[in-house]
């Protein structure tokens, strides 16, 4: 009777993989979206020129990591022009911010919204769609938070490693968080990159065998000084090789990406103690204890280079009741609606 049900189980979720894949494929990008957001990038790389001769800007989350859905906002940071010595001459980023905004308004289309005096100074820009570029724009430009350009070359690193399963498992978390708005860290619940961070955690340090290695733990080929591996004080070592990688990690593990997805539910909504851990990537066993000065927060997922940076700081005691409760909905729809999965997939992101 056991291996009866094993061999049930094992088709509702090689059917449930195949109806993820089903259902994103529709909602990827398309090569026109990423060919008109790759000119969007370049005029606008010029007009940075102008202000900062040499200027760079480079696009960072999910244009850049292997993550994007179709009308993704884009991310891009500006890295400003180099002195004839190579080094970052000073600049002020509300200044660049003031200057930059108001070349875009004079010379594009876009509407431009400067925000120079936040936290993090930015310049929102947005064009709505229109016949010949059927494509909404919506994109904040910074300026050099070289850590984010790097924590995305490690998400693209990790993508790159089983494209498969971490790809569709995230692409899918992204889908069904945006469309149950459990994605939104101005209302107290977590953004697309901390929810890319527990799919994470979840193939390197939870699931044995892993799916994925630990990219921060592999040591490098050849010694590395500290100047490669510091940037602004943090460490931001990992292993990069990937084409090494995709020939000589061979995961043990064999489960579909249906499989994951429901124990990923199960886990999160259930086995995780959230009162007394800290997901951070980086460790050997993926986990830190909160101690009560740093980490205090509802939710603790520490940033892979960033020590003691909580990325899920935006998550509300309400927020992680939410988000919990849908886990819960969620690895209940999945497990128990195996008669039709398609109908239980589109009710589950309704
Ligand atoms: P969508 O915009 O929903 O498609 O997802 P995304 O993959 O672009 O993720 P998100 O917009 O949440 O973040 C974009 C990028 O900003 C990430 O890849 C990171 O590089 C950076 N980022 C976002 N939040 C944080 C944060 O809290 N800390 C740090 N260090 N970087 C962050
Ligand atoms: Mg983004």
């Amino acid at each position: 009777a056991a291996a009866t049900q094993n061999l049930s189980y094992e088709r509702h979720t090689a059917e449930l993989t195949n109806c993820i894949i089903a259902f994103l494929s529709p909602i990827l990008p398309t090569e026109e979206e990423y060919r008109i957001k790759e000119a969007t990038r370049r005029q606008l790389e010029r007009l940075a020129g102008k202000v900062s001769p040499g200027a760079k800007l480079l696009a960072f989350g999910s244009m850049a990591n292997g993550f994007a859905l179709r009308n993704s906002d884009m991310d891009l940071c500006c890295l400003i022009g180099k002195a004839a010595d190579g080094s970052t001459p000073p600049f002020s980023a509300s200044a660049l911010v003031e200057e930059l905004g108001q070349l875009i308004r004079e010379e594009t289309d876009f509407n431009v919204m400067p925000l120079p005096k936040a936290r993090i100074p930015i310049i929102k820009i947005s064009r709505p769609p229109t016949a010949e570029l059927p494509y909404e724009i919506s994109c904040d430009i910074g300026f050099e938070n070289r850590l984010a350009l790097e924590n995305t070359r490690l998400l693209l690193s990790y993508a790159m490693v089983d494209p498969p399963r971490l790809r569709t498992l995230v692409l899918f978390l992204k889908v069904w968080t945006k469309r149950r708005k459990l994605n939104s860290p101005y209302t107290g619940t977590l953004s697309s990159y901390g929810y890319t961070l527990l799919a994470l955690f979840f193939l390197t340090h939870v699931k044995r065998p892993a799916v994925l290695p630990n990219l921060q733990r592999i040591p490098p080929a050849r010694t590395l000084s500290q100047e490669e591996v510091l940037l602004n004080g943090h460490n931001i070592y990992f292993y990069d090789d990937v084409a090494t990688l995709r020939q000589e990690w061979a995961s043990q593990n064999t489960e579909n990406v249906g499989e994951l997805l429901i124990d990923f539910f199960r886990y999160f909504s259930k086995e995780f103690t959230y009162s007394r851990d800290v997901i951070s990537l980086r460790t050997e066993g993926g986990l830190m204890s909160k101690d009560n000065e740093t980490w205090t927060a509802e939710l603790c997922i520490e940033d892979p280079f960033q020590l003691g940076y909580n990325v899920s700081r935006t998550v509300t005691k309400d927020g992680l009741y939410t988000i919990r409760g849908e886990f819960m909905r969620a690895a209940r729809i999945l497990t128990s609606k195996a008669d039709h999965v398609a109908r239980a997939l589109a009710e589950l992101c309704e």
